[in-house]
């Protein structure tokens, strides 16, 4: 079974707290919640604040994908804000092994998020060093978008890299994710479905994080 990983950029800021209980009572694995800055992005989103007050409202992984440049000016403040997973892009990074070192060290979980027209060869040498690679499947700023099928054939050449050099690095997913596709993203390889508009724009948005979770996974 995947990891499902709702966003929650789709979901209803008027009633956050109602839709934090609503994904505690399902069978969501973890939170993904999408930082931009309006520089690495074309879109500003929400920032320290918020995943404040969202720690509070559940015991759930928080898993914070940052889309923004300098990561390093906030890697401490995440930490304190209740990031259990902190993940920075590669295209964001120039000295991008610092950058993980210092999340690590930091005692948290660290991710490499990848744009659709980075290479998966561009992972080589920092793959030993994370814990997860986002793997973009539509361009990062916005929810809503159709998933690129190119995706696929990187899944597959991502998870036989993981697979041969025997590591645990989780393949996340991010972006178009819906209950029709599911399938073939985990039969590519994937161990972390995020969804946003799929969940948060359905009226029956436990249910469908439930058919996410039905998927199964072939590939263990
Ligand atoms: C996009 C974000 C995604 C987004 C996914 O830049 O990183 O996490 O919320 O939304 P959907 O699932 O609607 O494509
Ligand atoms: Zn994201």
């Amino acid at each position: 079974m995947p990891l499902i990983a709702p966003s929650l950029l789709s979901a209803n800021f008027l009633r956050l707290e109602d839709e934090c209980k609503m994904l505690n009572e399902s069978e969501a694995d973890w939170f993904h919640l999408d930082v931009m800055d309006g520089r690495f992005v074309p879109n500003i989103s929400f920032g320290l604040p918020v995943i404040a007050q969202i720690r509070k409202s559940t015991s759930k992984i928080c898993d914070v994908h940052l889309m923004i440049l300098e990561p390093e000016k906030f890697t401490e403040e995440f930490k304190e804000a209740g990031a259990d997973i902190l993940t920075v892009h590669i295209e964001a990074c120039p000295h991008l092994h610092r950058n993980i070192e210092q999340i690590k060290s930091l005692g948290m979980q660290a991710g490499v998020a990848i744009n659709p027209h980075t290479p998966v060869s561009f992972l080589k040498d920092i793959l030993h060093d994370i814990d997860l690679v986002c793997m973009m499947s539509v361009n990062a700023g916005f929810g809503g978008q159709a998933f690129i099928p190119h995706t696929l054939e990187k899944i597959k050449e991502l998870r036989k890299m993981i697979d041969e050099k025997q590591l645990s690095v989780k393949i996340e997913i991010d972006g178009g994710v819906t209950v029709g596709n599911a399938q073939s993203i985990v039969d590519a390889g994937a161990d972390v479905l995020v969804a946003g508009n799929t969940v948060f724009g359905s009226i029956m948005p436990k249910e469908v994080i439930a058919r996410l979770k039905q998927v199964s996974k072939n590939h263990e």
